[in-house]
């Protein structure tokens, strides 16, 4: 079996990217990196903390160049952020020497695995489902568009998307 050198998660808040990210790269015997961690660490602060300050164009910008660094590196699973494909100028970066997957989940499930979470701005408000699903309109066909791989997640345990994944690289 020859691997891809870079493995990029994609998919909504709640899809398990960090998860199953952990999880594969350790099957993979590659290094896991979350680029949402990562730029909250160069930054020494965390998400709703730069989105309050910088504002979302902010955050965006971080998301941005911090993309551009990790397609450097290779022997990685990386988790990218929910709206890492929004940016048409990230999609080179996410490709570069990559398979792409994207975990496919429905809203039901993301917001059953975002509930009372802190950590994510866009969900601070009366209606996260309403987001979630605006969001998945607008995002689900650029998911499609750019992944190698599609994998519903729906009830299925991260042990079990991993097996099935290490099937299709
Ligand atoms: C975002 C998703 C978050 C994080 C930020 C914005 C989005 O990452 O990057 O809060 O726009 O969907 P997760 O998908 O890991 O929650």
């Amino acid at each position: 079996m020859s691997l891809p050198k870079r493995v990029v998660l994609v998919g909504p808040m709640g899809a398990g990217k960090s998860t199953i990210g952990r999880l594969l790269a350790r099957e993979l015997g590659y290094q896991f990196l979350d680029s949402d961690r990562l730029i909250e660490e160069r930054c020494g602060a965390n998400i709703p903390w730069i989105f309050d300050v910088e504002g979302e164009d902010g955050f965006r910008q971080r998301e941005t160049a911090m993309l551009a660094e990790l397609a450097e590196r290779e022997g990685i699973v990386l988790a990218t952020g929910g709206g890492a494909v929004m940016k048409p100028e990230n999609h080179a970066c996410l490709r570069k020497e990559a398979k792409i997957i994207y975990l496919r989940t429905s809203i039901e499930q993301q917001v059953e695995r975002t509930r009372k979470d802190r950590n994510r701005p866009l969900l601070q408000n009366d209606n996260p489902e309403a987001v979630l699903r605006n969001l998945f309109a607008i995002r689900d066909p650029l998911y499609r568009q750019l992944a190698d791989i599609v994998i519903h997640t729906d009830r299925k345990s991260p042990r079990l998307v991993v097996r099935q994944l290490i099937n299709r690289l």
